[in-house]
């Protein structure tokens, strides 16, 4: 910002100089017995506007050096804790990346924890950012059952939680919850394979196969049920067939997300369902991270030759580089960047004692959609407030606008996008 202002000030001068020289080159060729003084006065004024414009700028970087330190002030030398789950999977380094950069940007210490998703790792990252005096902490969990313990701890130093968008369960140390749609977050998938297929008019049947994410993680179910129910009926009247019948959340999880084991449980249903030709249709993944494994098990164990539908979310590197080549067909894309900022906007409100709520999304005037939902998230000790983001759906036909135009992505010369952070 400073630098910005500076070279505009800079800038200014330099325009200011060039004109007056200009009028002086005029003076100079139409005027040679007024031009020296009209060339010497041009110089003074030059270098009067010079001294100004550089007095303006040693200003206008006094008055953000200023701003800096009232924005110190305000966060008064807090220290904000934020424990992410593991930098395996790849979004939860742009979480991390994205909030360290909003709450420093804000004049707060950070200290930023990765568990490898272990939630024994987890637990003591949290004990360690107690010990520390973090005056927030932001969460996103490992597993949502096991931080009660810990969080209690935070709870007891009156630390405010912030659930991060994983909801943390059976707990009440949990002041907000952070997070995108969930349930519609699958609801696009559902829906999208719906439009896909014209499960309206077409007569099918389709085969399909879902897969979904870690049982340990509140969202995985909720992503599940959202994709489901969107095609429930079709499934219900034989639109949409599931060969494996496998159709219960705990059938087609995934522990921990993993895309090896993505990728095996798909290979198992391929063996056993398709080998005989049938035609699979479409792979429902919750997430890109199991979508890659599933999008792995077709190119390798799929006798069919037919282009197999498959969704995902987060727009992860592989998953967008798959989206170009047409082997996985869209994923769901939830700016991360808005969510830090949201988080930093509660945040702050939390830490100068207020108590948020949809007022806070008219104050802070975000230009991303966000609603404040009471009723949607009980983590078991009751319902928790909540900020919900819109996600996106991104094909290949909108990969650009959505995500390289916005700035999170840019496209390489290798032709795919790459994240820029
Ligand atoms: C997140 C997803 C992510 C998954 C695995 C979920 O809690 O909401 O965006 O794909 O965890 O990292």
């Amino acid at each position: 910002m400073v630098k910005k202002k500076l070279m505009a000030a800079l800038l200014g001068t330099a325009m200011a100089a060039s004109l007056l020289t200009g009028c002086g080159g005029a003076a100079d060729s139409g005027n040679s017995g007024s031009g020296d003084s009209t060339t010497a006065a041009a110089v003074e004024e030059t270098e009067e506007a010079t001294e100004a414009a550089s007095e303006e700028a040693t200003e206008a970087e006094a008055s953000e050096e200023a701003t800096e330190a009232a924005a110190d002030d305000s966060a008064g030398g807090k220290k904000v804790g934020i424990a992410m789950p593991t930098k395996s999977l790849e979004r939860w380094n742009r979480d991390g990346a994205y909030l360290e950069e909003q709450f420093k940007g804000k004049g707060y210490d950070v200290a930023l924890t990765y568990s490898d998703n272990k939630v024994d790792q987890q637990v003591k990252d949290i004990e360690g950012l107690i010990a520390d005096k973090v005056d927030l902490l932001i969460v996103a969990a490992v597993d949502g059952e096991s931080l009660s313990q810990v969080l209690a701890e935070a709870k007891d130093e009156n630390i405010p939680v912030i659930s991060y968008d994983r909801l943390i369960l059976k707990t009440d140390a949990i002041s907000y919850y952070v997070s995108f749609d969930n349930y519609t977050v699958g609801k696009l998938q559902g829906e999208f394979v719906r439009d896909q297929l014209d499960l309206d008019n077409a007569e099918g049947p389709f085969n399909i196969e879902f897969t979904a994410g870690d049982p340990a993680d509140n969202n995985a179910g909720v992503f599940f049920k959202g994709a489901y129910e969107a095609l429930e009926k079709y499934i219900d009247d034989g639109k949409l067939v599931i060969p494996s019948g496998q159709t219960e959340f705990d059938q087609v999880a995934t522990k921990a997300w993993d895309t090896p084991t993505a990728m095996s449980r798909f290979q198992n249903i391929l063996a056993s369902n398709y080998s005989d030709g049938t035609q699979l249709d479409v792979a429902l993944c919750s997430n890109d991270s199991t979508a890659l494994g599933v999008t792995q098990a077709i190119e390798t164990d799929y006798a069919g030759t037919n282009s197999v539908i498959v969704t995902g979310q987060d727009g992860d590197e592989a998953n967008l580089a798959n989206i170009i080549d047409g082997k996985q067909t869209m994923t769901v894309y939830k700016a991360v960047a808005n969510l830090a900022v949201a988080t930093l906007d509660l945040g702050v409100s939390i830490l100068s004692g207020e108590t948020p709520d949809a007022g806070l999304i008219d104050k802070a005037g975000w230009d991303f959609k966000c609603v404040y939902d009471t009723e949607s998230y009980d983590n078991g000790t009751g319902k928790i407030p909540s900020f919900l983001l819109d996600p996106t759906v991104v094909t290949k036909d909108n990969i650009q606008t959505e995500l390289v135009d916005t700035g999170y992505y840019e496209m390489g010369e290798d032709g795919y996008p790459h994240p820029t952070k």
